[in-house]
């Protein structure tokens, strides 16, 4: 089964889905380990409870990017992991870091790329005025929220949408969307080469698969 190393900061939610996807042998995959730069993290107590090794490299106790990136990747590398998952990891990563992984690296964001990367996407999306936003899963690459894409799954906007219900109904699609992906490169379907996305040898467009057209058996 690949080897896969989940980085997490938070909550954990999207680590949970994962690991219920891997548990319900939909998503076969061996989760070596999940590393979280806080100690606080409650993701920490879900994969603990899962008997997933943990581990806490702590951002703060490092010089700088270049230090801490090296020690994430030192402790990542002793799992030998397949793919690298940032399930909610609020660290922007060095050059070097990427493209150790590159081919191998995804990440979550919770909003359609390329519309808002970078943070307070809801209520960025609410003031815009958006009627649709959502979530995306993409390769990472050096450009920040900026790599290809691979999945997306939309969400309509309320007209008296919170930030907060917004969020609420964004992360519901993440934990639907984010174990597929990982099972679809499990089984050796999704390929990054030279940043263009494929899934079973089809070149993906711009903006990734919709999830609505995804059929129930993939
Ligand atoms: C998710 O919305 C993810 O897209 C974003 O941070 C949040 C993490 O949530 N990058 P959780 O820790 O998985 O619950």
């Amino acid at each position: 089964m690949p080897s896969v190393v989940i980085l997490i900061s938070g909550s954990g939610s999207n680590l949970q889905a994962i690991i219920d996807a891997s548990q319900s042998e939909q998503c076969p995959i061996n989760i070596a380990a999940v590393i979280s730069n806080r100690a606080n993290a409650k993701g920490l107590e879900r994969a603990q409870q899962a008997n997933i090794k943990t581990a806490v490299i702590d951002h703060t106790q490092f010089n700088g990017r270049e230090d801490f990136d090296q020690a994430l990747v030192k402790q990542i590398d002793t799992y030998q992991p397949d793919l690298v998952v940032l399930a909610g990891f609020m660290r922007i990563l060095t050059h070097e870091f990427v493209e150790h992984y590159t081919g191998r690296l995804i990440n979550i964001h919770p909003a359609l790329l390329p519309d808002f990367p970078g943070l307070n996407t809801h209520e960025r999306a609410i003031k815009s005025g958006v009627k649709e936003h959502g979530a995306t899963v993409h390769f990472v690459t050096t450009e920040v929220d900026g790599g290809p894409i691979i999945l997306q799954a939309g969400v309509a906007v309320k007209s008296n949408d919170t930030a907060k219900e917004l969020a609420q109904r964004v992360l519901q699609q993440e934990h639907r969307i984010f174990p597929l992906v990982i099972k679809w490169f499990a089984e050796k379907r999704l390929v990054l080469n030279d940043n263009k996305v494929f899934l079973d040898q089809q070149q993906l467009p711009e903006t990734g698969i919709n999830y609505a057209q995804v059929t129930e058996n993939q």
